[in-house]
C-alpha cells in the first residue's frame, strides 16, 4: 500500500516535469523476495554523462538486437542528465535560448555525436559560420588577428597567418591534423581495435609518440615552427584544454586542433544524453550519490551502495572520473586507478550591452575594435612579461528568446559572453573588461585531465564485470571519445558475462569482423 502511494508519488511528479524515463523505484527486501523467480540480472552504470548515458544506449542496443536478458540501472548523483555538458539559460528564465556551460562543441569526424543528433532529430548549429574576428592575446599585446570565423575554418590558409608563421609551419600542422583524424576515424570501422589497455592500443594506432611528449616537442620533431606551436597551436591547447602546448600531450594538441564541422545542438549537447537514457529504457535514478561498490562474498557479483539503499549487480560500468566520485572500492581496485589531476576551469557567462570587449583593457585607443573571440598564448610570459588573466573571452551573439517564445522577442538584446579562466574573475574585472555587465554565472569545473605526456594509462578492466568509462580520458577527453570509450567498456562487458556483444558474437577487432565492403557512412554500434 504504502509503495503504491511513493510510485504514484512518483508518476506524479515525473509526468509533471515530464522526465522521458522510467520511475526511481528501489525494490524493498520483501518485494524483492517475492521476484526471486526470475529475476534479470544487471549492470550498474555511474554517471549520467556522456560516458554514462551512451553505456545505457549501447546495452540497449544489444538488448534489442540480440534480446540479452539485462535489467540496466544509471545511477547520477546530480540533478539532471548531462555531467559536464549541461546548459544555463541567462537570468535563469528558459525562454531564452540556453547557453552550454560545459562541453559545447563536436566535430564532423565525431561519428557517433553526429549519428545521434541525426537519429534523434536534434537541430545542429554550425559554429564555422560565425562571422566574427579572432585574437590571440598574449597578456599584453595581439600578437594576431584573424577575419571572420577563419580561425576555426581554415586557420592554416588565411594570409595573416601565413605571414607570421610561413608557409610550412601550418601545411605541416594540418597534415599531423589529418592524419591523427584519419587514424581516429578507425574507431567506428568494422575492425575497430578493442582494448582493456589503452597502451597497447596506442601502440596499434602508432600513437605512442603522440602521447609520449608534449605537443611543441612533437611539433618541433616535425619540423613546425616554435612560435607557430607556441602562439596558434597554444591557442587552441589553452581554450580546449586550459593548458601550454609545453604541457600537454602532442594527442591533447591534435584535438584541439581539429575543428572542422564545428557543430553544437542548438537546445543543448545534454539533449543527445537525455536521448540515450530514452531510448534505453534504462531505469534511471537522479540526485543518488554511489557510495561504495564491494565484491558480494561466494560470487562474482557486486553489491552497490547508494544514497537509497543497495542493490546486486553482475557487471558495474563507472562512468565518472573515479578520484573525484569518492566511491569506496576495494582497496585492491582503488589501487589499480592511479591518482589523475584534473584542470580546474572557471567558467563565466554574462550579459552585457557592450558589444565589444574594451579597447582600454588591451591597451587599444578607445576607437580599436576588440576581436569577438579572444584567445591566448602563454609566449609573452615565456618572454619575461605577464601571464594573460584568462583563458578565453568570446561573444556569443545576442541574447534571444527560444523559438515559440518569439512573440516576446526581446529588442535591443544584450550579447552573451563566455570567459574561461584559471582564477575566479571578480566583478570588478569584469566591469574593467566589459563596462556595464547585467546577468552573470559562475562555475567551476574540473573540466578535463591534465594531459601530461605518458604511455600508461588507467585499466578499463578492474576486475572481471567491473569496467571504468573514464580511462579514456587521460588520452583524449571529449564528449564523443566517451561515447565510445563506453561502446568498447560495453561490448567487453557484454562479452564477458553474457556471450555476446553490441553486434552480436563476433568479437569487433577481430579479422573475422572485417567487411570486404563497407558503406562510407558506416558507424560501428550503430550499424554493427
Ligand atoms: C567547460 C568545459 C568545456 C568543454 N568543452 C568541450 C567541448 O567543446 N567538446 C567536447 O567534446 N568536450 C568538451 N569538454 C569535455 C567534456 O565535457 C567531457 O570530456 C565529457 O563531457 C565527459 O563525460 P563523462 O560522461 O565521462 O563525465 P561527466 O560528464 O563528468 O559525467 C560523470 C557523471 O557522474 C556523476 N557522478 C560522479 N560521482 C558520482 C557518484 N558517486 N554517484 C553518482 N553519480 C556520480 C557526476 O555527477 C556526473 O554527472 C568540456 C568540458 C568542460 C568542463
Ligand atoms: C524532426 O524535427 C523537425 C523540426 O524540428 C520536425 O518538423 C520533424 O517532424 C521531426 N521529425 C521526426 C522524425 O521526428
Ligand atoms: C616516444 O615514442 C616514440 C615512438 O615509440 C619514441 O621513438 C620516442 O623515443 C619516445 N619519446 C619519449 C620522450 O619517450
Ligand atoms: C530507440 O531508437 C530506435 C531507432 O531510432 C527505435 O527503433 C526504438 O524503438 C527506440 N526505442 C525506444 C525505447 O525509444
Ligand atoms: C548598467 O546598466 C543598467 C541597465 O541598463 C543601469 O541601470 C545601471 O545604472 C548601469 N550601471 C552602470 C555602472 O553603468
Ligand atoms: C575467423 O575465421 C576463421 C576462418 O574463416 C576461423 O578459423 C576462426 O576460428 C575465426 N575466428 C573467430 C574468432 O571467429
Amino acid at each position: 500500500m504504502h509503495r503504491l502511494l511513493v510510485y504514484s508519488l512518483f508518476v506524479c511528479t515525473s509526468l509533471a516535469f515530464q522526465f522521458p524515463f522510467s520511475i526511481p523505484i528501489f525494490k524493498s527486501k520483501d518485494s524483492a523476495h517475492i521476484e526471486q523467480a526470475h529475476v534479470s540480472p544487471r549492470i550498474a552504470i555511474i554517471g549520467a554523462g556522456a560516458g554514462g548515458t551512451s553505456a545505457a544506449f549501447w546495452i540497449s542496443k544489444a538488448k534489442e538486437r540480440f534480446g540479452i536478458d539485462v535489467e540496466i540501472d544509471v545511477y547520477e548523483r546530480s540533478d539532471y542528465i548531462g555531467g559536464r555538458s549541461t546548459v544555463v539559460y541567462p537570468y535563469d528564465d528558459p525562454t531564452f535560448a540556453p547557453l552550454e556551460l560545459g562541453a559545447s562543441i563536436f566535430v564532423d569526424a565525431n561519428k557517433n555525436l553526429m549519428r545521434a543528433s541525426k537519429e534523434f532529430n536534434l537541430t545542429l548549429t554550425a559554429f564555422e559560420d560565425d562571422d566574427s574576428n579572432t585574437g590571440i592575446w598574449d597578456g599584453q599585446h595581439f600578437v594576431l588577428v584573424i577575419e571572420s570565423g577563419s580561425y576555426l575554418k581554415s586557420w592554416w590558409a588565411t594570409l595573416k597567418v601565413l605571414w607570421r608563421y610561413g608557409y610550412t609551419a601550418p601545411t605541416r600542422t594540418k597534415a599531423i591534423v589529418q592524419s591523427v583524424i584519419d587514424r581516429f576515424l578507425g574507431f567506428y570501422a568494422p575492425d575497430s581495435p578493442r582494448w582493456d589497455d589503452l597502451s597497447v592500443f596506442t601502440e596499434r594506432f602508432q600513437w605512442v609518440s603522440l602521447t609520449n611528449q608534449t605537443a611543441s616537442d612533437f611539433l618541433e620533431g616535425n619540423r613546425v615552427s616554435p612560435l607557430f606551436a607556441r602562439e596558434l597551436v597554444e591557442a587552441a591547447t589553452r581554450v580546449n584544454y586550459g593548458q601550454n602546448v609545453d604541457e600537454i600531450h602532442a594527442l591533447g594538441g591534435a584535438a584541439s586542433m581539429a575543428a572542422t564541422g564545428a557543430s553544437g545542438v542548438v537546445a543543448g549537447n545534454f539533449l543527445i544524453f537525455e536521448r540515450f537514457l530514452q531510448n534505453s529504457t534504462a531505469n534511471v535514478f537522479l540526485n543518488t550519490n554511489v557510495k561504495e561498490i564491494q565484491r558480494k562474498p561466494g560470487t562474482s557479483l557486486w553489491t552497490v551502495y547508494t544514497s537509497a539503499g543497495s542493490q546486486t549487480y553482475k557487471g558495474v560500468i563507472l562512468a565518472a572520473p573515479f578520484h573525484q566520485t569518492d566511491i569506496t572500492l576495494p582497496s585492491d581496485l582503488a589501487e589499480l586507478i592511479p591518482p589523475q589531476p584534473y584542470v580546474d576551469l572557471h567558467v563565466t557567462l554574462l550579459t552585457t550591452r557592450s558589444e565589444h570587449s574594451r579597447p582600454g583593457y588591451f591597451g587599444l585607443t578607445s576607437n580599436a575594435q576588440v576581436p569577438a573571440t579572444i584567445l591566448t598564448t602563454h609566449e609573452g610570459a615565456r618572454a619575461g612579461g605577464v601571464e594573460p588573466e584568462f583563458n578565453s573571452i568570446s561573444y556569443h551573439g545576442k541574447v534571444r528568446k527560444v523559438d515559440g517564445a518569439a512573440e516576446d522577442a526581446v529588442t535591443d538584446p544584450e550579447s552573451t559572453v563566455k570567459i574561461f579562466s584559471k582564477e575566479r574573475v571578480p566583478d570588478e574585472w569584469l566591469e574593467t573588461v566589459f563596462g556595464n555587465v547585467s546577468w552573470v554565472y559562475r562555475k567551476l569545473w574540473q573540466a578535463y585531465p591534465v594531459l601530461l605526456p605518458t604511455t600508461e594509462f588507467p585499466p578499463v578492466k578492474l576486475d572481471q564485470g567491473f569496467y571504468y568509462v573514464n580511462a579514456f580520458e587521460p588520452f583524449i577527453s571529449t564528449m564523443e571519445t566517451e561515447t565510445i570509450a563506453s561502446r568498447n567498456v560495453v561490448d567487453l562487458l557484454l562479452h564477458e558475462e553474457f556471450g555476446s556483444g553490441i553486434c552480436g558474437a563476433l568479437l569487433s577487432g577481430t579479422e573475422n569482423a572485417t567487411q570486404t565492403t563497407t558503406p562510407a557512412d558506416f558507424v560501428l554500434g550503430w550499424d554493427c
